[in-house]
């Protein structure tokens, strides 16, 4: 099923999991002692997020927000509207919003704008994947699994029309595959 979607395979599994690990023992260090606050931007983060979650050795919460552009689906417009908020105060405590991938920058400005008002003690990003020849805003995640060249990409959490969040790794979608789902 999958297979026939796919023109290449840009992370594996086994990518994934030894970047995930690493990721996962930088910020045990680095947040120890804090009162870490784990925030998922759904829909795309929950893979990432979960497997993350499972490598850093600390005490930690976790929230989830969810969050759409308005307007044209394949240009972020940069505004955001939060479909599904945090449960609780981050007030004082130290958020890492955990993402799937930062493209133009614009969806996480609003959101890091957003949130710096609620007083958290820090607030920093770690994202999967990130495009940085992409970005408009002026914006560097601390942490970051993999920088990426422009491509489409999906699977670990991404998706293509709601599809494929749950292949576990990260592929580019044959363009002949995209353009007939997209005109049926
Ligand atoms: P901005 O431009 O605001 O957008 O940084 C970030 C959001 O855009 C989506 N996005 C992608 N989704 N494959 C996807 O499945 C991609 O290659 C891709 N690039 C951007 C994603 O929802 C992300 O949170
Ligand atoms: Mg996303």
């Amino acid at each position: 099923m999958v297979e026939g979607a796919i023109d290449r395979v840009l992370f594996s599994e086994k990518d994934i999991a030894e970047k995930v690990e690493e990721l996962g023992k930088q910020i045990t260090k680095d947040y120890k002692g804090k009162d870490l606050l784990l925030v998922c931007v759904l829909k795309g983060g929950i893979l990432f997020m979960s497997d993350l979650s499972k490598k850093i050795d600390l005490p930690l919460k976790m929230d989830f927000i969810a969050v759409s552009s308005y307007g044209d689906s394949t240009v972020s417009s940069g505004v955001v509207k939060i479909l599904k908020d945090l449960d609780t105060s981050i007030e004082g405590k130290d958020v890492l919003i955990v993402e799937d991938i930062i493209d133009s920058g614009l969806t996480l400005k609003y959101l890091l704008g957003n949130l710096k008002t609620r007083k958290p003690a820090s607030l920093k990003v770690c994202t999967l994947l990130d495009k940085p020849k992409r970005r408009t805003v002026d914006l560097t995640p601390e942490y970051c699994g993999f920088s990426i060249e422009n491509h489409f990409v999906v699977g670990y959490g991404l998706d293509f029309m709601q599809m494929f969040r749950n292949v576990p790794y990260v592929f580019i979608p044959k363009q002949e595959y995209v353009d007939k789902m997209q005109s049926s």
